[in-house]
């Protein structure tokens, strides 16, 4: 039994500016993916680097030379992942999905979590369950989830993937108006070119590579 190596991204150097909201585009099995789990630190690069820069920090932060429990905790609290399939806990409520990376944190979050699902429009459905959620209301759950500990950086894997157009679009919409008040960082794939022409800059991805 041999084992192949696969190398899916190709000498990626990308820079992204505070509160930018950027759009990754690329064809499926392109490495979108893949970049988005090495810059949100869920995947350690074989060759390579992820440099971050907080307010009042001088230089750039190496992701990858900081101990395992320092980058979960940046991970925890400077960055959001919104994923395809919403991945919430199927026995906690909104407002407890909501609380959990708040609790992971060592505090609870009850009011800003009631916020945040307000703002995303599910103030009526705070004690629902995800199955009780349709997949639009499960995605602004998860939304509202990736702004509970006030990140700097937000990251969403085809945040409209699993959605009809329309239901799509008011998501997106959500999440860029969001990002953009609070003037978070925000890295969006998505294969809708509509979509992704609303932000303040697209990329594409292909083969590994960025070709534009
Ligand atoms: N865990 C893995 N092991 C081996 N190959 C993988 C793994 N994850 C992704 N790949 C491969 O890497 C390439 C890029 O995948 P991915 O980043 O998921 O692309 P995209 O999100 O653009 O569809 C694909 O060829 C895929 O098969
Ligand atoms: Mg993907």
């Amino acid at each position: 039994m041999g084992v192949s190596t696969v190398e899916v991204l190709k000498g990626v150097n990308l820079e992204v500016g505070r509160s930018e909201i950027l759009f990754l585009r690329g064809a499926s099995g392109a490495g979108k993916t893949t970049l988005l789990y090495i810059l949100a630190g869920l995947e350690r690069p074989d060759s390579g680097d992820v440099l971050l820069d907080f307010p009042g920090q001088a230089g750039g932060q190496s992701l990858y030379s900081l101990k395992k429990r320092h980058q979960a905790q940046v991970r925890n609290l400077q960055t959001g992942y919104v994923f395809q399939h919403y991945c919430l806990l199927p026995d906690l409520t909104a407002l407890e999905n909501v609380c959990l990376p708040a609790m992971m944190a060592g505090g609870g979050q009850r009011d800003r979590a009631t916020d945040l699902l307000h703002r995303v429009g599910l103030s009526d459905r705070l004690h629902h369950r995800p199955a009780e959620l349709s997949g639009g209301e499960q995605q602004r759950v998860a939304i509202a989830r990736s702004l509970i500990n006030d990140p700097e950086i937000l990251f969403a894997d085809e945040p409209t993937g699993n959605l009809d157009s329309m239901t799509g679009s008011g998501v997106m919409e959500t999440l860029l108006e969001i990002a953009g008040e609070a003037k978070k960082t925000l890295i969006v794939v998505t294969h809708d070119s509509k979509l992704a022409s609303l932000g303040d800059r697209q990329l594409e991805l292909a083969d590994g590579r960025i070709v534009d």
